[in-house]
């Protein structure tokens, strides 16, 4: 099958503090909410618009699939600033790619573009990185082809893969056996051209952007939360889409590096504005607060129907703590960099019920143990979290002389975690490749550098 593009040779970099971070800054566009927002869009009746859209690789890969698949999605640079339009072609109008979809690294591009692809009549094949082609993709093979698809996948049930959509498909009850946005989102995608009602049963909630767009964009979706907080979500088949205005407020995510930053240079004094706070996203904030951080909501309001807030962040002593296995949903792309709050926290921390860490862009929890015990930090890894003795907010060692730089397998969070590791500690702390950060956070160095940090890229 099709090749998937090549990464550009490792950058390796390594990033320190002189002193405080401080400034106001903004972080870019939600990732989960970009990606669905080019979706929806591309299934509406006629032109939408997005501003706040974030242009990371990820985001990039869903709008060139969704080109393939017959939308019209364009970028302007106007007096208002950046703005995307996309002309849709209708729930069930989507058209064959006439070439292998590419997916990079992007587990949520490929994870709900099959769920579109599921319910068209059109055959697509998926391809990605060396990273997303270890990822197992067998937790929406199997809804999908419940509803009728077809599909082929390498062994594994991994990509290269190739989905042949049936139109019209067979409406399911699906009970997600992961706590997964990304399986939800993508059998609700593909119930949207289902005739009759497709529901989702979450025994854990997850975020929660898709249901929230699809109601935005006209569709009938049901929620219902039984007395024992079990979720269900019931999409409506046959849906028209009108089309819509999106703001996309900051990604939580990438603030979290900027916060956990903020918290660990000592003086720092750090505003991020225009961050999501959706309760299902947000639960890294909480936990921050509760080990003693002192950090604060400011202008708490509403954006394109998301929580939006103003994250005032200041340099703060850390406890360690225990944290509660399900509240990994609400936090789950944030527990790296948490690792790296808790490894300089006084105390324990124990974090558990986290074995979804090992299926994301690497292993998070084999590659976080290993990183963090190179720079110096007190780490036992278990089949699901870690035990972590923190440094009672004594800065890292930093790589002994002539060690290996830390391995981030290709995981833009892996790298993020260590350059903020990095600022709290007093020897380098070398990334192997920083490049993959621009899967999510292109802005990540300029903005770490505009608050006060360095960033060297000569070994
Ligand atoms: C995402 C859901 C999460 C998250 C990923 C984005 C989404 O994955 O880790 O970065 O946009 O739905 P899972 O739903 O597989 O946990």
């Amino acid at each position: 099958m099709h090749a998937p593009a090549l990464r550009p040779v490792p950058s390796p970099a390594a990033f320190s503090a002189d002193g405080p971070l401080t400034g106001r800054v903004r972080v870019p566009g939600d990732k989960s909410i970009s990606h669905r927002a080019l979706m929806l869009s591309a299934l509406a009746v006629g032109r939408s618009t997005i501003d706040g859209l974030l242009e990371g690789e990820d985001v990039h890969a869903t709008a060139g699939a969704l080109r393939a698949m017959g939308a019209t999605i364009v970028r302007t640079d106007g007096e208002e600033g950046v703005r995307w339009t996309v002309d849709g072609v209708g729930v069930g109008g989507l058209l064959q790619p006439a070439t292998a979809l590419d997916m990079g690294n992007s587990g949520t591009s490929t994870r709900l573009l099959m769920g579109l692809v599921a319910s068209h009549p059109i055959t697509a094949t998926f391809v990605g990185d060396a990273s997303l082609s270890k990822r197992p993709m067998g937790r929406v093979i199997d809804p999908l082809s419940a509803m009728g698809a077809d599909i082929t996948a390498s062994p594994g049930g991994r990509l290269p893969l190739m989905v042949r959509g049936l139109s019209p498909a067979v409406p399911l009850d699906y009970r997600l056996p992961v706590a997964s946005a990304q399986v939800k989102s993508a059998v609700l995608l593909a119930g949207l051209n289902t005739p009759g009602i497709t529901r989702v049963i979450e025994p854990v909630p997850t975020r929660d952007h898709s249901e929230r767009m699809l109601a935005g964009f006209g569709a009938t979706v049901d929620l219902h939360t039984d007395p024992d907080g079990i979720r269900t979500i019931a999409v409506h088949g046959e849906a028209e889409l009108k089309p819509q205005h999106i703001v996309v407020p900051g990604d939580p995510s990438s603030a979290a590096f900027l916060a956990v930053a903020a918290l660990i240079v000592p003086g720092s004094d750090v505003r991020i504005e225009n961050v999501g706070i959706n309760p299902t996203r947000a639960g890294l904030f909480g936990v921050l607060q509760a080990m003693g951080a002192d950090l604060t909501f400011h202008d708490m309001r509403t954006v394109g129907g998301e929580p939006v807030a103003d994250i005032v962040v200041r340099a703060s002593p850390l406890a360690g703590t225990d944290v509660a296995a399900d509240i990994a949903p609400s936090m789950i792309d944030e527990y790296p960099i948490l690792f790296v709050a808790a490894a300089l926290a006084q105390g324990r921390t124990t974090l558990r019920g986290l074995e979804e860490l090992r299926v994301k862009e690497s292993d998070r929890i084999a590659a976080m143990a290993a990183g963090l015990r190179a720079i110096g930090a007190m780490v036992e890894e278990l089949p699901d979290g870690l035990i972590i003795d923190g440094r009672d907010g004594a800065p890292f060692p930093g790589l002994p002389p002539g060690a290996a730089a830390v391995q981030t397998h290709l995981d833009h969070r892996i790298a993020m975690s260590f350059a903020v590791a990095g600022l709290a500690a007093t020897g380098p702390v070398v990334v192997d490749d920083i490049s993959p950060i621009a899967t999510s956070f292109p802005t990540f160095p300029a903005l770490l550098a505009a608050l006060g940090a360095r960033c060297d890229t000569a070994r």
